[in-house]
C-alpha cells in the first residue's frame, strides 16, 4: 500500500470502501501542472528561508520541470490526491529532500493554489470564447443586415424587428457574460500559498514573492478565510450558470426556427442529426444538447453551495467535492461554446418562410394605432380600433395593407391614404430610431460599437 502523508498515528490504513469514498487523485489529477509549479515556487521560498540549500532547491526544480514533462497516469498508484502522489514520487527520486518540501505548506493551502491558478485559465479561455462568439455574431449580423423577422412577446408574432437586432441582444448578454468572467478571474487572483492548514506557517515565508512568481496580482489577508474559502469557485460555477442559460435560450430559439412548424432557419448537416428510423428528419441535436447541458451546469452551482453552506470554519474535507463540479462545469462551458460558435456559423435563412409569418401576423398593429394617434385619436380608443380592424382582417383573411380604405374607415374616419406607408413592415423598423431601436440606422451603429470592443 501506498504509504499515507499522515500515517504516523495509525495503526491500520484505511479500508477499501474508505479509499473509495476518498480518494480523489483520479479526478484532481488535471491539478497537475498547477500542484508542479506550486511546489517549485514553495521550494524558491523554502531555500531563502534556509530548509533546503541551493543545490537542493536545484534538485527539486529539475526533478519537478521533468515530471511535468513526463507525467503519466501509470505513475499514479494508490495515492489520496494529487498532491500526495506528486510528494511521493519527489520523495522516490530525491529522498529526504522530498520529505522537506511539504515544510510550511499544507495540502490545504496547496489545493487552493493550485485550484485558483486553474480557475484563471478558464476564466481566459471562457473569455475568449465568448469574445470570438460575440464576433461571430456581430458578422452574421452585418451579412444579413436587411432581413427582418417578426419579434415575439409571450411566443406571439409580435412586432416587426431586425434580425440583426435579434442577434445584438444576445451580443449584449455575452458581453455581460464576459465582464462576470473577469470578475471571477479578479476574485481568484490572490495568492493563499503560506496560509497552511489554518493558522499561517512558521517559516516567515515571503509570500509576496510566492504570489509574484505564480504570477497572483495579490496574498490573501485571512490563512482561515484563504482555507476555507471556495468563492472563486462558486462565482465561476455563478459566471458559468448565467452564460449557459444565456446560450440556452439561444438553443431553444434555434431549435424553434429551425422546426418545420416555423422554418426560419437552417443548420448545417455537420451540426444536426438524423433519425434511424425516419428518414425524413434533420434534427438540431447540438443545440438540444448545449440546452439539456445547462442544467447540469445550474446543477453544478447548486451542488457547491450546498457543500459549502454549512461547513464550520477552516478546511473539511467536504470541500474536496468542489473538484468534480469545477472540472466539468469548465469542460460543459469550453465544450458548449465551442460548439455553439461553430454552429451558429452555418445558420441559414429561409426567407420565404419568414415573409410568410410576417405577412400573417398583423405585426403593424401598433404601427396602426400609432398612425391613428398622429391622426388625433387618444392612443386608447385607438388600440381599441384597431383591434377592431385587425379582427374584420382576420374574419376577411386580409392582411392589414390589404384592406381598402374605406373598410379602414369603418372603424375610424380619422384614416387617410397615408395609412399604407405607416403601417408598412419597412416603416414600422424605420420608426424606432432611439438608440437600443431596431431601425437599420441604430443597429448598424450598434454593430460598429460592438465591434469595436
Ligand atoms: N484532496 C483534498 C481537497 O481537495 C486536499 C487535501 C486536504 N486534506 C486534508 N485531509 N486536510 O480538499
Amino acid at each position: 500500500m501506498t504509504k499515507k502523508l499522515w500515517g504516523g498515528r495509525f495503526k491500520k490504513g484505511l479500508s477499501n470502501s474508505a479509499i473509495k469514498l476518498s480518494h480523489s487523485v483520479h479526478i484532481d489529477k488535471r491539478l497537475l501542472q498547477y500542484d508542479i509549479r506550486v511546489n517549485q515556487a514553495h521550494a524558491n521560498e523554502l531555500t531563502k528561508a534556509g530548509v533546503f540549500t541551493t543545490e537542493d532547491n536545484q534538485k527539486v526544480q529539475n526533478y519537478l520541470t521533468q515530471l511535468a514533462i513526463d507525467f503519466q497516469d501509470n505513475l499514479i498508484k494508490n495515492d489520496e490526491d494529487i498532491h500526495s502522489c506528486v510528494e511521493r514520487l519527489v520523495t522516490a527520486a530525491l529522498g529526504d529532500l522530498g520529505k522537506r518540501l511539504h515544510t510550511g505548506k499544507s495540502r490545504n493551502d496547496q489545493v487552493i493554489t493550485d485550484s485558483r491558478l486553474f480557475i484563471k485559465d478558464q476564466c481566459k479561455t471562457v473569455q475568449g470564447l465568448l469574445a470570438q462568439l460575440n464576433q461571430t455574431l456581430l458578422k452574421l449580423a452585418d451579412r444579413h443586415i436587411d432581413v427582418i423577422i417578426p419579434g415575439f412577446t409571450h411566443f406571439q408574432p409580435a412586432q416587426p424587428v431586425l434580425f440583426s437586432h435579434h442577434l445584438l441582444a444576445y451580443v449584449e448578454k455575452f458581453s455581460r457574460d464576459l465582464k462576470r468572467f473577469q470578475a471571477t478571474f479578479d476574485t481568484a487572483d490572490v495568492c493563499p500559498l503560506g496560509s497552511a492548514a489554518l493558522a499561517g506557517n512558521n517559516y516567515d515565508l515571503d509570500r509576496d514573492a510566492i504570489a509574484k512568481e505564480l504570477g497572483f496580482s495579490a496574498i490573501t489577508q485571512n490563512s482561515m478565510d484563504a482555507v476555507s474559502d471556495r468563492d472563486f469557485i462558486l462565482e465561476f460555477l455563478a459566471a458559468s450558470s448565467f452564460c449557459m442559460t444565456h446560450l440556452s435560450r439561444f438553443c431553444e430559439e434555434i431549435i424553434v426556427w429551425n422546426s418545420p412548424m416555423m422554418g426560419f432557419v437552417q443548420l448545417g448537416d455537420d451540426f444536426t442529426t438524423g433519425s434511424s428510423i425516419m428518414p425524413q428528419k434533420k434534427n438540431p441535436d447540438m443545440a438540444e444538447l448545449i440546452r439539456g447541458k445547462s442544467g447540469r451546469v445550474l446543477g453544478h452551482l447548486t451542488s457547491l453551495q450546498h457543500i459549502l453552506k454549512g461547513l464550520p470554519l477552516t478546511y473539511n474535507r467536504d470541500l474536496q467535492e468542489d473538484k468534480a463540479v469545477m472540472f466539468d462545469t469548465t469542460d460543459t462551458i469550453v465544450d458548449s461554446l465551442t460548439c455553439f460558435s461553430e454552429m451558429i456559423e452555418t445558420l441559414t435563412l429561409n426567407k420565404a418562410a419568414i415573409q410568410a409569418m410576417l405577412d400573417k401576423g398583423y405585426l403593424t398593429a401598433t404601427e396602426f394605432a400609432d398612425y391613428l394617434v398622429k391622426k388625433g385619436v387618444s392612443f386608447r380608443n385607438a388600440h381599441e380600433m384597431t383591434g377592431k380592424v385587425v379582427n374584420y382582417a382576420v374574419e376577411n383573411n386580409k392582411r392589414l395593407d390589404e384592406l381598402s380604405r374605406d373598410e379602414f374607415t369603418q372603424f375610424c374616419e380619422a384614416v387617410d391614404d397615408d395609412v399604407y406607408d405607416a403601417i408598412s413592415i419597412g416603416a414600422a423598423i424605420q420608426a424606432k430610431n432611439g438608440v437600443g431601436g431596431t431601425a437599420k440606422a441604430q443597429v448598424v451603429a450598434q454593430i460598429k460599437r460592438l465591434m469595436a470592443e
